[in-house]
Formats: structure tokens, sequence, C-alpha cells
């Protein structure tokens, strides 16, 4: 079973896919981390992120052994993702990874902005995890003090309006809901509430619903 699961910055569906991969055992990329990866690439090797081209061969070049660099959950990181993963090429390159990901026997959880658009159309379950971008702000706030990486509210509130109009606006694979998605709105959940919502779809489709 490949459960698909797309939604904007900091809207909760990183926690959520993570608890779904252990409550159903499956593996579970979170796709971010590609963009973030690339874009941390670009910036180590002083590149710059407007360059089409060293992105692309940052993408294609890869390594999977640095997804678990704690630089990549910085907050510059996000932005930095979210401009070189406008570029069509540093999409393709990444695209093959994340479906032979998917393809493991069993399934998978993938959590990004267009997996069930692109990357997995034919998921049989696709969520769309949304909140109200200053609920969404809040969270992020809140989870930069706890690493201490302080920033104001109103500049992270900027950050994710900005990443938004970005991600949703660019020509490639942009941040759409999918036909087929069901979507949960968690600004008025908290993350047990998401997660009840969330097996409940899923426990649905799996038993035919
Ligand atoms: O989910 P995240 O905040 O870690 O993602 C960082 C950026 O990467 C996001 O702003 C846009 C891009 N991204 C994407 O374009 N497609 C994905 N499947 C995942 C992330």
């Amino acid at each position: 079973m490949v459960i698909a699961i797309d939604g904007p910055a900091a809207s909760g569906k990183g926690t959520l896919a993570r608890r779904l991969a252990v409550h159903y055992g499956l593996p579970h990329l979170d796709t971010g981390l590609l963009y973030r990866a690339v874009a941390m690439a670009l910036i180590d090797e002083d590149r710059s992120l407007a360059d089409p081209d060293a992105a692309a061969s940052a993408a294609r070049t890869l390594d999977a052994g640095s997804l678990d660099d704690p630089r990549l959950r910085d907050r510059q990181m996000g932005e930095a993702a979210s401009i070189v993963s406008a570029v069509p090429a540093v999409r393709a390159a990444l695209l093959d990874w994340q479906r032979r990901f998917a393809g493991a026997p069993g399934g998978a959880v993938l959590d990004g902005r267009d997996i069930g658009t692109v990357v997995c159309p034919d998921a049989p379950v696709k969520l769309f995890i949304t909140a109200s971008a200053e609920e969404r702000a809040r969270r992020r706030h809140r989870e930069l003090g706890g690493r201490g990486e302080a920033a104001a509210y109103e500049a992270v509130l900027d950050d994710i309006r900005r990443r938004d109009a970005r991600d949703a606006g660019r020509d490639a694979a942009p941040l759409v809901v999918a036909a087929d998605a069901v979507v949960i709105d968690t600004t008025a959940l908290d993350a047990d509430s998401a997660f009840r919502a969330a097996t409940d779809i899923i426990d649905g489709r799996r038993a035919g619903a």
C-alpha cells in the first residue's frame, strides 16, 4: 500500500507521515529532504541557488547518505529547497529515486508536494494535509524555538507565505490537491486527532469502503 501525503510547508504532514509509517509498518520518505539536500550541496560548494545547471547536476549526483544531516532542517534550507525545486531538471533527476522507494514490496509512505499528482499518481491513498498560514507559522515558530533557532513569528509567517506562493505558483509539478485526494485541515486539530482522521480514511480504503 502506497500512502501519498502532500501539503504546504509546516502543515504537519511530516509528523503525520512518520506516525502512519510506524503504525502500518511501512518505510517512510520525506521527499522535502531530497530538495533540501540539493540546496545544501549548492550552498556547500558556494554555487548560486539560481543556477539551474548546477542545481540539476547536484540533483543527479545526490548522495543519499547526506539526508541525515541536521542542517537540512534549518529554516534557510527550506527556502533554498523551494528555489531549486522549481527547476524541472532537478525534479526529473529526483523522480526515479522517489518512485523506486515507493515501489518497495509492501508499499511506503511518501510526503511532499507532488506525491499524489506526479510521483505516485496511482497511490490508493492520497491525503492532502493543510492548515491556515497563521497556524502553520505558529507551529514552525515553536519548533524552531525548541531547536534554539529563534526567529520572530512575523518572519516565520512571511517565510511560509513566500514558500506557499512559490511552491503553488511554479510551472513544474506545482503544489495542488490531487483530484482523488482527501483533504485534512489540521488548523483546529492536534497531532493525535489528525492521525485518527488519517487512519480512519486509510482503514476505510483498505476495507474497500
Ligand atoms: O517539505 P519541506 O518543507 O521539507 O520541502 C522543502 C521544499 O522542497 C518545498 O518548499 C518545496 C520542495 N518540495 C517539492 O517541490 N516537492 C516535494 N515533493 C517536496 C518538497
